[in-house]
């Protein structure tokens, strides 16, 4: 029986699906996370191999799982985790999971937007805390979104996904990107800009490219400094993509009015000060966290690797298998 080793126990059908196709499925999340001296033990001999965005899958973790795997499905859009090159160079596929979470995703990003404009929060722990006195012509005064611009740094699936609510909510859409989308671009009205110039003009910058070498520190200082104070940041694409100590520098000074971040630098540590800051809402890394998302997710890695296994393909893989 071929063994299939999921880092953690999904919710959803990926579990029943596996076993169905003839696999004997070992999850190594029963007594909390695994270490990853435990997860290297386990994989050896596996076929396929289901990770997590907070697995790194490298040489070492390929090595220890040895020429029988076939396949890594990482349950998540994002690859940053995973050494695609190593993958490749042992003829192991890889798969992910896009499309499926993009609107759960670009909800996300909405409901910090909505949250840090509207400081939603803030108006929670009032209401809390006992100490609201009713209504006041002054009271927890935020940011209008109609008529102003909101700016997309990404505008791939998720990024799309973002701005056709963005002009639900009556707001012009810019976008900075590597590659125009002139078909997108039609479609939601949205302008193609520089990125300087898009810092500089948008009263909303939403990031969501991948985490990538080249995105290290995309929104530094000096980009946090171009932007208007006015306006606001947010972040559900990685936390790498923002310099997070800038950040906290630029929240306390009021070089931007304010953070919506579902995505940490160093996750699930915070840079010094951040937590501290009134003007920001923060998220666990929920972009994809809807029920019906994560069940989707878990189909989508179950097929990839009974696929793989049997000699076959999905349409989800960023590696494709060597024959
Ligand atoms: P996607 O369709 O591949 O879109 C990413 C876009 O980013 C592409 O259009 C790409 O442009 C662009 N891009 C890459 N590097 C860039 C750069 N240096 N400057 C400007 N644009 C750049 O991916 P997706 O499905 O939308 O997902 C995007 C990311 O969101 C994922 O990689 C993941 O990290 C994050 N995510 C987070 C959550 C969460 O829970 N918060 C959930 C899902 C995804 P090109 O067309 O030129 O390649
Ligand atoms: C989540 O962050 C993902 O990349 O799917
Ligand atoms: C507020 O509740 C209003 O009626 O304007």
């Amino acid at each position: 029986m071929p063994t299939v080793v999921l880092t953690h126990a999904l919710p959803g059908p990926a579990d029943a699906r596996l076993r169905d196709a003839g696999f004997d499925v070992v999850t190594l999340d029963a007594d909390g996370p695994p270490t990853r001296e435990a997860v290297l033990d386990a994989v050896a001999g596996a076929t396929g191999l289901v990770t997590l965005l907070s697995d790194r899958v490298d040489a070492a973790l390929l090595d220890a799982a040895g020429p029988s795997l076939r396949v890594v499905a990482n349950y998540a859009v994002g690859l940053d985790n995973v050494d695609l090159d190593a993958c490749r160079a042992r003829g192991v596929a890889v798969a992910h999971t896009p499309d499926v979470l993009s609107d759960a995703t670009a909800d996300m990003a909405w409901a910090l937007l909505l949250a840090v404009a509207r400081r939603v929060v803030e108006g929670d722990a009032l209401v809390r805390s006992g100490r609201w006195g009713g209504w006041a012509p002054d009271q927890l005064l935020g940011t209008s979104l109609s008529g102003r611009r909101f700016g997309v740094v990404g505008f791939g699936r998720i990024g799309q996904a973002a701005a056709r609510r963005a002009t639900g909510f009556g707001m012009e859409v810019a976008y900075a990107a590597r590659t125009p989308k002139p078909e997108a671009e039609a479609a939601l009205g949205a302008q193609h800009l520089p990125l300087e110039t898009l810092l500089r003009t948008a009263d909303v910058v939403s990031l969501h490219t991948p985490g990538t070498p080249e995105t290290h520190h995309l929104i530094d200082a000096a980009a946090l400094d171009a932007m208007k104070p006015t306006a606001l940041l947010i972040n559900t694409a990685r936390g790498t993509v923002i310099d997070e100590a800038a950040l906290v520098a630029a929240l306390r000074s009021g070089a931007i009015a304010g953070a919506g971040l579902d995505v940490f630098e160093r996750e699930p540590a915070l840079a010094a000060g951040l937590a501290e800051q009134p003007n920001v809402v923060l998220a666990p890394h929920l972009g994809s966290a809807t029920t019906d998302t994560r069940a989707e997710m878990a189909g989508m890695v179950a097929d990839a690797v009974i696929a793989v296994a049997a000699g076959g393909t999905v349409p989800h893989l960023a590696v494709a298998p060597t024959p």
